[in-house]
């Protein structure tokens, strides 16, 4: 893995069908890469269910849906009209949303807009999640399930986007429309799959995966992620496990 020094931030997306282990993965992948001390990471987490805080064991107290929301309620309400007042406003807002434990910090993205467009307001939010990036050597965002809803509602500027599907036809089906969509709007350096929650060797000798969703290796079915879920404890917990092994392979090769 390549070390952190003298090199621009790194946006890794997971994206795939709902259930395949993506928060299980970016929890896990966070883990790994702040390992390294030197190493900032940012965790994002852009799906509205905020799984990836309980798999971080971080507690959520503001997502930047809530500050969007405050914001309309100002300017709906009259209170505030100054642009200046009104950004500087929101940059306060945004870092005091960012959880912080070391050298990993989290941001919860929340609901979806549901009524009305609020163009502007979305795309400023947008802009400051892209400054925000600027300062960590790693960016993770545990995507809901395509990457249109991460360039919509998080950022566009994807490096590194990491398909994740379970054994089933449907997942790998559905990773392969991810990829199809994302070659299209997405500008990232590297795309691959992951395939999460094998039996073994043998079971991933019988996937047949299409070549162009670029394998970049497996991961087992794994007790201690399991059961860690299951109680609600962080993976940041976990000492280390066959599925971390794993996925620190995959990581190894996405940036080889
Ligand atoms: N490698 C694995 N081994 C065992 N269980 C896993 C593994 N990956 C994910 N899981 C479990 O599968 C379920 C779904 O995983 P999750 O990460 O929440 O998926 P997604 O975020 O894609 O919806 C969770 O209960 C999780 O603990
Ligand atoms: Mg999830």
């Amino acid at each position: 893995m390549p070390d952190s020094q003298n090199k621009k931030t790194a946006v890794l997306a997971m994206c795939g069908k709902g259930g395949v282990g993506k928060t299980s993965l970016s929890a896990t992948i966070v883990k790994i890469l702040s390992s390294n001390p030197a190493n900032k990471v940012l965790a994002i987490d852009a799906d509205p269910a905020v799984g990836l805080s309980t798999a971080l064991g971080i507690d959520v107290t503001k997502t930047v849906d809530d500050i969007r929301n405050e914001l309309i309620r100002r300017v709906e309400s009259g209170k505030s009209t100054d642009k200046t007042e009104m950004l500087s406003m929101l940059d306060y807002e945004m870092f005091s949303a960012l959880e912080e434990h070391k050298n990993i910090a989290f941001l919860a993205i929340g609901r979806p807009e549901t009524e009305g467009c609020y163009c502007q307001v979305n795309h400023i939010l947008k802009d400051l999640i892209a400054s925000m990036a600027n300062n960590f050597d790693y960016v993770v965002i545990d995507g809901e399930a395509g990457i249109e809803q991460v360039n919509r509602r998080v950022m566009e500027k994807v490096t590194h986007l990491i398909l994740v599907s379970d054994a089933s036809r449907k997942g790998i089906n559905v990773a392969q429309t991810i990829k199809k969509v994302s070659d299209d709007v997405v500008d990232y350096e590297k795309a691959g799959l992951i395939l999460n929650r094998l039996r073994n060797a043998e079971e991933r000798d019988k996937l047949l995966i299409p070549p162009e969703l670029d394998c970049l290796g497996w991961i087992p079915e794994d007790e201690t992620i399991r059961s860690f879920d299951i109680e609600g404890k962080s993976i940041l917990e976990i000492d280390e496990s066959p599925a971390i092994a794993a996925v620190e392979n995959c990581l190894n090769v996405m940036f080889s």
